[in-house]
């Protein structure tokens, strides 16, 4: 058994006699605790494979029905999630990206090979005005990914100005092109994967172009930058040093890639034909980033102590092999129950580095890798990610509620370690909300709760599970994988202890008022 203390921010071990099926959750609420941003959920869409053309926008002629050219199964899909921030155009697309291609009348506009993303023809009938118009649909934040790679810093200061200038030459640009007020935008990426498809830039070298390139990303007209810079990719930790200690000061934020993945060379294996062992091993690698990321903010501690500067994690989640007979480097892989479990133990391990973690963005919003929506043709199928999420939903904005969780462990593939449970509560408006996972494939799982004052007069909850670890939800079929009602008959209180049992496999939330 192992105690894990999310209070402190870090996993302290300790072993107790409870039996294999048996866990405790300790809540233990605090004034003090920060707020979960809603920017944790937050989300991306590449000009990479059918993620825009086809998933997000279909065009106002298409057959498919649509909002002016958005596909609208998929944006009220969208809102159900509330999304708070969205990433684009990449990616690695990004650092290819000219944005003057993609404004001005559809037709006059320059076609140029996607050479990042299997080579596809992009006509850049999408372009800025149908992002920022994408987002005001969604309510949500616009996060701009920068040109740095083989654009110019001209090319980057005009896209701020054309996007957020009242007035002057590039504001009447975009009056023109029938936008007459400014969009306000706060997320600026400077470069996306500077290390690699984005230059292959060393650090040194990198900071010193990052910060000539925001020097000239102005502040117009009351808007007011949030600028990010390039980060590191998984264990890269000498990459946050170097930008840490030359650019820190010039920055708001730093990212930082981390991919539930095989590796980068070779088979990546299946989304949905895979064996036990390849479960746990999935769930020990996602929860590896909780590591990963103590370590980068250990870093930016040195530098940063006062944590001014946030660490962006704007690319995580599963990374499989493309289904068979979809297109090569379209990223097109099917979503699993699996998947689910690995944006719940994410996500768990986000919320407790609020303190410096101030975005994340699974990588993507549609077709592409961890899916919230895949489609195809008219049909649009809502991934077990996309149920999770919705779950999820009442965490964004909510108080940290931290919680120290004594769990059996499940050995996996690599030396990791699984814990059976994970959890994760947070409070809002006078409710509790408490999700609880159980990663283990066979034994369902009892669990304790400490409520530790926290009121259980009035519980409700919602189930995410499958009959097989492998379910997922396809084209034309019955959902397997989504959201149900949690049987009261599960848990009950008494004492000031909750004592709910969660079926092998499976995430519950609860409200608890
Ligand atoms: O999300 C797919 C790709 O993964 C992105 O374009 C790139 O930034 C990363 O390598």
């Amino acid at each position: 058994m192992k105690l894990l203390n999310i209070l402190a921010l870090s996993a302290l071990c300790s072993f107790s006699a409870m039996a294999a099926n048996e866990a405790t959750v300790s809540l233990v609420p605090s004034k003090e605790s920060p707020v979960i941003q809603k920017e944790i959920y937050g989300q991306f869409a590449e000009h990479l494979g059918t993620c825009i053309y086809g998933g997000l926008w279909v065009g106002p002629d298409s057959d498919i029905p649509n909002t002016n050219g958005y596909r609208t199964d998929v944006l009220n899909a969208l809102k159900e999630l509330h999304v708070p921030v969205l990433r684009w155009p990449g990616g690695c697309f990004a650092d290819e990206y000219h944005w003057m291609d993609g404004i001005g009348p559809k037709e006059n506009r320059p076609r140029m090979v996607n050479t990042n993303w299997g080579g596809t023809v992009e006509d850049n009938s999408f372009g800025t005005h149908d992002f920022f118009d994408l987002c005001e649909m969604l309510g949500c934040e616009p996060y701009l990914s920068g040109n740095v790679g083989s654009g110019t810093v001209e090319e980057l200061a005009k896209w701020v100005e054309y996007i957020t200038a009242e007035d002057g030459p590039m504001a009447n640009l975009r009056k023109k092109n029938g936008r007459e007020k400014p969009w306000k935008l706060k997320y600026l990426g400077v470069g996306n994967e500077s290390w690699g498809c984005g230059g292959n830039f060393t650090p040194e070298y990198y900071a010193d172009v990052y910060r000539r390139y925001q020097t000239y990303c102005r502040d117009y007209n009351g808007n007011k930058l949030y600028k990010i810079a390039s980060g590191a990719s998984d264990y890269d930790y000498n990459w946050t040093e170097v930008m840490m200690k030359n650019a820190g000061r010039h920055m708001n934020g730093i990212s930082l890639h981390y991919y539930t993945v095989l590796g980068w060379s070779g088979s990546k294996g299946s989304a949905i034909n895979f064996n036990d062992e390849d479960w746990y091993w999935a769930l020990g690698k996602c929860l590896e980033v909780g590591d990963v990321v103590r370590r980068h903010c250990q870093i930016m501690d040195k530098y940063d102590p006062k944590k001014r500067v946030g660490l962006l994690v704007d690319e995580w989640g599963t990374w499989f092999d493309e289904e068979p007979g979809t297109i090569k480097g379209h990223l097109f892989q099917q979503n699993s129950l699996r998947d689910a479990m690995v944006a719940a133990l994410s996500l768990n391990v986000f919320h407790t580095f609020t303190d410096r973690v101030k975005m994340t963005n699974i990588a993507q919003i549609a077709n592409v890798l961890q899916s919230m929506v895949l489609t195809k043709g008219k049909e649009m199928v809502l991934t077990p990610t996309y149920y999770l999420f919705k779950m999820y939903v009442p965490h964004q904005d909510a108080q940290l509620v931290p919680v120290q969780v004594v769990t059996p462990v499940k050995k996996a593939r690599d030396g990791r370690e699984v814990p059976v449970v994970s959890a994760t509560a947070s409070a809002k408006n006078g409710v509790t909300t408490l999700s609880l996972v159980n990663t283990d494939l066979t034994e369902d799982v009892t669990i304790t709760v400490n409520l530790n004052g926290i009121s259980g007069k009035k519980i409700s909850g919602e189930i995410l599970t499958a009959a097989n670890m492998n379910d997922y939800n396809d084209f034309g079929q019955p959902e397997k994988v989504s959201l149900k009602p949690f049987s009261a008959k599960a848990y009950k209180v008494s004492n000031g202890k909750l004592t709910v049992t969660l079926p092998s496999k499976s995430i519950v939330t609860l409200s608890l008022k």
